[in-house]
């Protein structure tokens, strides 16, 4: 299994160039699900969970084509089959996506149910609730989700938490049903909002992306389109904190500094020095790191998945911060890697406690989700002596090519076979 080996205490400095956004490129794949014609998607990022959505919907009889340089085409001419079968949804739940789209095209969609995974229990009762307030008939047997409806057709629906792929998911089947659906209480995440883009350029009628309520007039069929996917703002986040932990000063390209503005704002109330362009951002390290404690919260809000990222940093902070989890139940898994490193940190219920500044040193330690992976990394930069991060095909489904960008910055980091 392959591992990355850092030596800390070197800082960062030079350039690095952001990504596509894995989460806006996961349900744009599936949107081709949506058409009989082609769909091209520019800015994709090679990442792993990317090639497994390939897989899905090669599986439902998709031709799927992954060009050099993020380049995506996707043909849904006619499909073989739908069932996404559950030795690729356990590998990855965001397979759950091409559950409204099937419906909406086809009528009928089996697909496995997720499961568990290590940051929480994650149901997908919402999604189930919205397709059925739209007349989908949803059986639930042998570990499978079973939806079929004749044409789906408008409804309200007002989701009781806010749910990204859940908003997706019904977004994307609205698209096509018979009359207007309305999504109250829709999640306003930059990937929503992207997606909504897409199906615009494909002939849907939405109206309100980024915003919690959407209105979506459904149409007889959509249209091929190309689109370009959004940069990746975690990606974005965990350079920024990459940098702060460190020490040094880099540039950040080809981001969107809009879409991260909570962790922008977070960042420099701890004395991260960060300049904003319009694609890019300057980030200079802090001799001094303050604490100041987050609560993770849907978007605009401190975004769940930079809480591993920053809590790494916190554990250099002059003081105690505290992290408040509210989004998952279970994703404080780094806490006890971090803790083998030495960092200081409490957990109480949803809430982490880090006493800062411990310092790290070195250690082998375990990735057990993408976000924890990339806050071991973190802490791996500014340990003293060497830092082995174990099973990082957990980092490989959502950061592209984290070593060899760190090491473009000057880190001492390797991938070992
Ligand atoms: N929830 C329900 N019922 C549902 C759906 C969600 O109770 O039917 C709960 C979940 O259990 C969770 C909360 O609602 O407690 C929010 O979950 P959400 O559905 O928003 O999460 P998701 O759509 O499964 C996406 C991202 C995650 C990210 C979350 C929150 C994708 C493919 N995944 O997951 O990304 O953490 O939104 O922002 O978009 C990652 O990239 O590392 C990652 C985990």
């Amino acid at each position: 299994m392959e591992k990355i080996r850092i030596v800390g205490g070197r800082p960062l400095e030079g350039t690095v160039r952001i990504s596509g956004a894995k989460n806006a490129s996961l349900p744009e794949l599936c949107a081709a699900l949506l058409t009989d014609q082609q769909l091209t998607l520019g800015n994709v990022p090679e990442v792993r969970d990317i090639r497994t959505m390939g897989r899905v919907l090669a599986a439902l009889g998709a031709e799927v084509e992954f060009r050099v340089g993020g380049e995506v085409e996707l043909r849904a001419g006619s499909l073989t089959s739908v069932e996404a079968p559950y030795e690729l949804v356990k590998t990855m739940r965001a397979s759950v996506l091409v559950l409204g789209p099937l419906v909406a095209r086809e009528g009928r969609a089996r697909v496995s149910l997720p499961g568990g995974c290590a940051i929480g229990a994650r149901p997908i009762d919402l999604h189930l609730m919205a397709l059925e307030k739209m007349g989908a008939t949803i059986a639930v047997e042998h570990g499978y989700v079973e939806a079929r409806a004749e044409r789906l057709r408008g409804a309200e629906i007002s989701f009781d938490t806010v749910t990204v792929t859940g908003t997706e998911n019904v977004m994307m089947a609205a698209c096509l049903a018979d009359g207007q659906t309305v999504l109250r209480n829709a999640a306003c995440e930059p990937e929503v909002e992207d997606l909504a883009t897409l199906l615009g350029a494909m002939g849907a009628r939405i109206e309100g992306a980024g915003t919690s309520t959407l209105r979506v007039e459904g149409v007889e069929r959509l249209a091929g389109a190309s689109h370009r996917v959004i940069p990746d703002r975690i990606e974005t986040g965990t350079y920024v904190a990459a940098c702060a932990i460190a020490g040094g000063e880099i540039e950040i390209r080809h981001c969107q500094p809009n879409h991260l503005r909570a962790v922008i704002d977070k960042l420099r109330e701890t004395g991260v020095r960060i300049e904003e362009g319009p694609d890019n951002l300057r980030v200079r390290a802090p001799r001094v790191l303050r604490p100041a404690n987050v609560t993770t919260q849907p978007y605009p809000g401190f975004p769940t998945d930079m809480q591993a990222q920053y809590m790494a940093l916190m554990t250099q902070a002059e003081g105690a911060s505290t992290m408040t989890e509210t989004i998952f139940e279970n994703r404080f898994m780094h806490v006890a890697e971090l803790a083998r490193m030495g960092a200081s940190v409490r957990e109480n219920g949803r809430t982490a406690i880090v006493t800062g500044p411990t310092p790290l040193s070195g250690a082998q330690v375990m990735a057990t989700d993408l976000r924890a992976s990339a806050s071991l990394v973190l802490a791996g930069l500014a340990a003293s002596g060497e830092t082995v991060v174990d099973r990082i095909y957990h980092l490989d489904r959502g950061y592209y090519r984290i070593d060899e960008k760190l090491r473009g910055l000057g880190a001492d980091i390797e991938r070992l076979a």
